[in-house]
């Protein structure tokens, strides 16, 4: 397999896509916009679903991009050598255009050519999805890989499980894939030796997506979709990793600096063993917090702000483990990354310091949470009447006070105490549970639900965007945006609380632009075109090159995806039901239409 940098494979990814005529487009911001069924974007199609469902792209019917994703499901695990909160997803789409033809055999040239990726073709396996009641077996794509030259001893058909991908949330775009492994090491682990078994023979590389179906409501089945897409995932960090022959993505340039910050901090010669784990644990904790503060998220108790709180706590846990740590190394680590990423991902350069206060904040806000849990365990272990703590104590000393149950049980081997850990497990269970619950009744609506209320809500957005403008003044601008089939949500600058007058002015305006049945309108133009036009919106860099702005009547023009009804006249009334404050300068309304 070629040697390349980090460097080298962004630019392959870009020139092998270019060359067969896709648009390069940016990579979207990590928090989803419009979309509440998900926390964080979690893999390069997700900012694509409007397109993959039929809308027209602005860059064209090809597009490729490495996506910044966030997947939290395996938090616990990370630590190890390959599991990861944030990555990088090298992406290509066709939206309507090629399929499994063009697709397999361009995958196999950029895995097997000597000028891309260059893997020995004798180590490349590849699955297929073997069929249900929804979608038939895929031996299209299996004849394309044998046409390709892999044998058929090689090319696997795997159920659902393994080889079907939708969106968590259920809803959406999907369909059978076809994955692509590389074989480590040779031989089977048994007869049933296939590239979904664990043993360690394979790895994956590539997921194609050939997604002609679609999920319209939760528990549905799959329909056939108006279009034919295929969705590529190529994870960037494993991909590295390969190329460089490295053991793990920690030891390639995306991590090893931030590792040795770390070593040094901790003033260790050697790191192993759960130092190591440690080590590895804060690098890429503090690497996602950075890139979610970059795309403005502060920690909160819900949300996206919960996990980002979560993972500056677990990264300060992790710091604690050594004997000696300094906290101006995550200051240094933070600049790393920025400097590391910046040049990709711009929003983080110019956020450096916000990026380093918010992080640097939360840190010392734990630290006072703490001393005071420390104080809890002092109490609690004075009146204890047995030698046993009890399990559900130790899990309020986590749930309330962020105690990790190993720091617990440290603190109470001390004092030759030991914890009921199987109550521990319950009480934890019992609340995972009930939390899962909340989470999923929190984030009900869903992807596929472009139809009816999001829709308005969101072309209501746009117009309470306007309508604030033209209250207060035109440097307010968005500052965050989430729409739930049941309201909207919008964040903005504003330096003081709205008094009454002033919400009724907002609603009164929204209402009036509703009742003047103005049309929206849609148009497709450059980027530089767009600026020259006044158009609003985030820019950041999130489009490509051409974008799409929606105008409602002359009273808005903004950068936007879409979905938007066409005509304020759907839109009903338009009341704002509450106006607060989200931090310092920002201020948040949410919204109803009746
Ligand atoms: N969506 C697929 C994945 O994440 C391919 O991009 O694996």
């Amino acid at each position: 397999m070629k040697k390349l940098t980090y460097k080298e494979l962004r630019t392959l990814w870009f020139d092998f896509w270019r060359e067969r005529e896709h648009a390069i487009i940016a990579s979207s911001s990590v928090v989803p916009e419009n979309d509440a069924s998900v926390l964080f974007t979690n893999s390069g199609m997700h900012p694509l679903v409007p397109f993959l469902m039929g809308e027209p792209h602005p860059s064209g019917k090809r597009v490729a991009n490495i996506q910044m994703c966030i997947r939290t499901g395996d938090i616990d695990e990370v630590g190890n050598a390959t599991h990861l909160t944030c990555f990088e997803m090298m992406g290509n789409w066709s939206m309507g255009d090629y399929f499994k033809y063009e697709k397999v055999r361009w995958s196999y040239e950029f895995l097997t050519d000597k000028k891309y990726l260059g893997i020995d073709p004798e180590r490349i396996f590849t699955t297929c999805f073997e069929g249900d009641e929804v979608a038939p077996r895929d031996t299209e794509s299996a004849k394309h890989w044998e046409a390709c030259g892999i044998p058929k001893e090689r090319i696997f058909f795997l159920p659902k499980s393994e080889n079907w991908w939708q969106l968590p949330s259920g809803t959406g775009p999907c369909g059978p894939c076809s994955e692509m492994f590389m074989e480590l090491k040779s031989g089977a682990c048994g007869p049933e030796c296939n590239p979904s078994c664990s043993c360690g023979r394979f790895v994956e590389i590539g997921n194609d997506v050939y997604m002609e179906f679609i999920i319209h409501a939760k528990d549905e089945k799959p329909v056939k979709a108006k279009q034919q897409n295929v969705d590529t995932g190529m994870g960037l960090e494993r991909i590295l990793c390969l190329s460089q022959g490295k053991k793990s993505v920690y030891e390639t340039e995306i991590f090893a600096p931030a590792i040795e910050i770390i070593k040094n901090s901790a003033k260790l010669k050697e790191l192993d063993g759960q130092n190591l784990f440690m080590a590895r644990r804060i690098a890429e904790h503090v690497r996602a917090a950075s890139v979610i503060i970059g795309d403005d998220v502060i920690p909160s108790n819900s949300g996206q702000g919960y996990v980002l709180r979560r993972l500056i706590r677990t990264t300060l846990r992790a710091a604690k483990s050594f004997d000696v740590w300094d906290n101006d190394a995550f200051i240094q680590l933070i600049n790393f990354y920025v400097d590391f990423l910046g040049e990709f991902y711009s929003q983080l350069m110019q956020k450096r310091e916000h990026i380093i206060k918010t992080f640097m904040d939360e840190v010392s806000k734990f630290e006072k949470t703490l001393s005071t849990g420390l104080r809890e365990f002092e109490k609690v272990v004075k009146f204890l009447q047995g030698k046993e703590l009890s399990g559900k104590t130790g899990f309020r000393l986590y749930e309330t006070y962020g105690f990790p149950i190993e720091l617990t049980t440290e603190l109470c081997a001390e004092k030759g105490i030991t914890i009921n850990m199987d109550e521990y497990h319950q009480a934890r269970e019992k609340h995972s549970k009930a939390s899962q619950t909340a989470a999923v009744g929190a984030f009900k609506g869903g992807l596929a639900d472009t139809s009816g209320m999001t829709t308005k809500l969101h072309t209501a957005t746009h117009l309470l965007h306007s309508a604030l403008r033209e209250v207060f003044t035109t440097d307010l601008h968005q500052k965050g945006s989430n729409i739930t089939p049941e309201r909207l949500r919008f964040d903005f600058n504003l330096d003081h609380k709205m008094t009454p007058d002033e919400i009724k002015a907002v609603e009164d305006l929204v209402n009036q632009w509703i009742s003047q049945k103005l049309d929206v309108g849609i148009k497709e133009v450059s980027l530089d075109d767009a600026k020259k036009m006044g158009a609003i919106g985030i820019f950041n860099n999130k489009y490509g090159d051409i974008v799409k702005i929606f105008t409602i009547g002359d009273i808005s023009c903004e950068f936007c995806g879409g979905p938007h009804v066409s005509n304020t006249s759907e839109l009903g009334s338009f009341k704002i039901q509450k106006e607060e404050a989200v931090s310092a300068g920002i201020r948040r309304i949410k919204a109803i239409l009746g």
